[in-house]
Parts: C-alpha cells; structure tokens; sequence
C-alpha cells in the first residue's frame, strides 16, 4: 500500500520521509490554511522535498470554468502535482477534461459508492473516501464503503486508485490493508505511531542488557 502525508506543513514532510518510503503528499484548503504560508509556496515547498512523490494540491473555485483556469495554474507549478477536485457536478467535468489532457487528478470529499464510481468513470487518478469523518457521524461504514470501492474498480476493470483519506488511528491503517487499499494518506501524529510496538522495545532493551553484561563488542 502506498504511503502519502496529509499535511501542508513542509517540515512534517521533511521529517517522514527519511524513515517512511512516502509516494507523495495530499493536502487540502484547511492543511494550507494550517501550514501558515501561502498555497503555491506551500506546496511548492512541498513538491522540493519530493520531487519523485505525487502532490495534490485542491481547487478551491466551485464552478467549472474557474475550477479549470486554477487547475491549470497549479498543474504548471510543478511536474509532480496531481490536482485535487470535490465530487460535484462541476468536478466531474473537470476530471474529464484534466484526464483527457493527461493530468492526474485527486478526487476528493467522496463517502458513497456512486460517487466513487463517477468518479473512476469520469478518469480520475485517485479516489479519496474520507473514512474518519464517515466513521464520525456513525452513518455509514467507512470500512465497508473503502472494500466496496476497491472491488468496484477490480470487477470493472477500472484504472482509478482507492486512496483511503481522514485516516484517525493506526487501527484504520491495519483495515485499509487487510482490505486492499491500493493508497493511504496518514496525518503526521498516526504515521508517527506506526512502527510503535511495547515488545519491540521491551525485546531491544532485553538484547542490549544481555549484550552488556557479556561484555560483548563489535570491532570496526
Ligand atoms: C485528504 O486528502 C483529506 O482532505 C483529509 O484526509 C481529510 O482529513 P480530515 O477528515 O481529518 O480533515
């Protein structure tokens, strides 16, 4: 399963990828919000740090002549953005004139089925159901909407990817790749708690001790 970050801050960015084989990052209105710098600086802060990741960086404009003229702004900032566009009318036709012009798109803010498979219809690069906050109003199952989607696009043969957003809690992680996920976008605090395992350092402080109190060394 793919790694990417869910942040707008650069310095997240910078401190992950030297541990975590990150394929890129997502960001949205409220990351960039956060990151306190401007959009096109922000990412393209971002896009330095990963020049190989894929980056989405969103439309804010809600119609569709505008949602193209910035889409077409952003994709020029760097070779690596994938924009990111919401699941109305307007962005569907987008995702159709940006994938019919080769450029990667990030669907995004999709919780049902239908819209899920408008969107890989319409040729979007990723899919991004939103499975924290279907999870928060206990409507729905997150989980169950996520496998769906990835049998949906196995079953007809589709191109678009499932990218598991609003991920809350290592748990969502370990679901996502019992079911196959193809990517996930993490926040920073649950990347950080990934690798954590209470036996992992019961186990290493065990081996040392044992180590030392052989007087055991390695010659360099
Ligand atoms: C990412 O692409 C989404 O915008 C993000 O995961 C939403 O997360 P949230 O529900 O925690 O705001």
């Amino acid at each position: 399963m793919k790694f990417f970050l869910d942040t707008g801050i650069s310095e997240e960015v910078a401190t992950s990828k030297e541990w975590c084989n990150l394929s890129g990052v997502t960001t949205n209105p409220t990351l960039i919000a956060n990151s306190g710098k401007n959009f096109k600086q922000a990412v393209l802060d971002i896009c330095e740090l990963l020049p190989e990741g894929e980056i989405s960086a969103e439309v804010v404009a809600t119609n569709y002549q505008d949602m193209l003229k910035e889409a077409l702004e952003i994709a020029s900032w760097s070779k690596n953005i994938v924009i990111k566009v919401p699941l109305t009318k307007d962005g569907l036709m987008l995702v159709r004139k940006l994938s019919s012009m080769g450029i990667k798109t990030n669907v995004t803010l999709v919780f049902s089925l239908t819209q899920a498979h408008l969107a890989a219809i319409s040729g979007a690069t990723y899919i991004s159901i939103f499975l924290g906050r279907i999870d928060d109003i206990s409507y729905d199952n997150g989980t169950a909407l996520l496998a769906d989607a990835v049998h949906m696009i196995k079953n007809y043969q589709l191109n678009s990817k499932i990218l598991a957003a609003s991920i809350r809690h290592p748990l969502h992680v370990v679901e996502c790749i019992q079911i196959g996920v193809d990517a996930c976008t993490l926040p920073f605090n649950v990347l950080s708690k990934l690798h954590q395992h209470p036996l992992t350092d019961i186990g290493l402080e065990r081996f040392l001790a044992d180590w030392n109190k052989a007087n055991l060394t390695i010659t360099l």
